[in-house]
């Protein structure tokens, strides 16, 4: 949404005003642009899907949705309106195959050794903002870093086994109708 709005300073990226409905549809065209497929998925429950998010799946230990849940992981409470059900099944059975750019991992360790591991929310040539794995939010300047890593692969654990089929459907359709708070 930044770089639509305010372009890239320098290249042929212009700068374009466009209201909140249709930033959100652009971002969604892009974010989908591999992906159309919901046709291939099977249509579960959102309100059983629900169930799951909160029961079995133990999803909200790291994820948020409105007001409840952890910030170690990204806010879910409007992903029903960027992501299509089969870019959504498969962040649940292979996150890391659909992990995006910012949502990596980074493992950050300080001069005097403490090792920082977080979430990015905000990132520029020197500076990176994150939310560490104890939901706090930290500011680092990363001249006054020992080490800072950008993993590539999602902490976030593969249900492929632990839920059903009819389980996995029912959190994507519960997932399908997160569409802003
Ligand atoms: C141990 C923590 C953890 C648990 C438990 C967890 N996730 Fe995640 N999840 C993450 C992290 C970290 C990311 C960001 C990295 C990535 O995209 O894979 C993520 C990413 C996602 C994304 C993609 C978000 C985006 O903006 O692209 C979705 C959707 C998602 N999780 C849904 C779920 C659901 C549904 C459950 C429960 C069935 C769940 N997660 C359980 C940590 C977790």
């Amino acid at each position: 949404m930044r770089v639509v709005t305010t372009g890239i300073q320098g290249t042929g990226m212009q700068a374009f005003t466009f209201d909140q409905s249709e930033l959100a549809g652009i971002i969604a065209y892009l974010r989908n642009m591999n992906s159309f497929d919901r046709g291939s998925v099977k249509p579960g429950d959102a309100d059983r899907g629900r169930a799951v998010f909160d029961g079995k799946g133990t999803c909200a230990r790291c994820h948020r949705v409105g007001a409840q849940g952890s910030r170690v992981a990204p806010d879910l409470s409007d992903i029903g309106a960027t992501r299509s059900a089969g870019s959504l099944l498969r962040s649940l059975t292979d996150p890391t195959s659909q992990m995006f750019p910012i949502n990596r991992p980074v493992r950050a360790v300080t001069r005097d050794g403490k090792v920082i591991n977080g979430r990015r929310l905000n990132e520029d040539t020197y500076t990176v903002q994150l939310v560490d794995d104890q939901e706090r939010l930290v500011s680092l300047v990363k001249h006054d870093l020992r080490e800072y890593t950008i993993l590539t692969v999602s902490p976030m654990p593969s249900y492929r086994y632990t839920l059903t089929d009819a389980e996995l459907a029912d959190v994507v359709a519960y997932l399908l109708s997160l569409k802003g708070r």
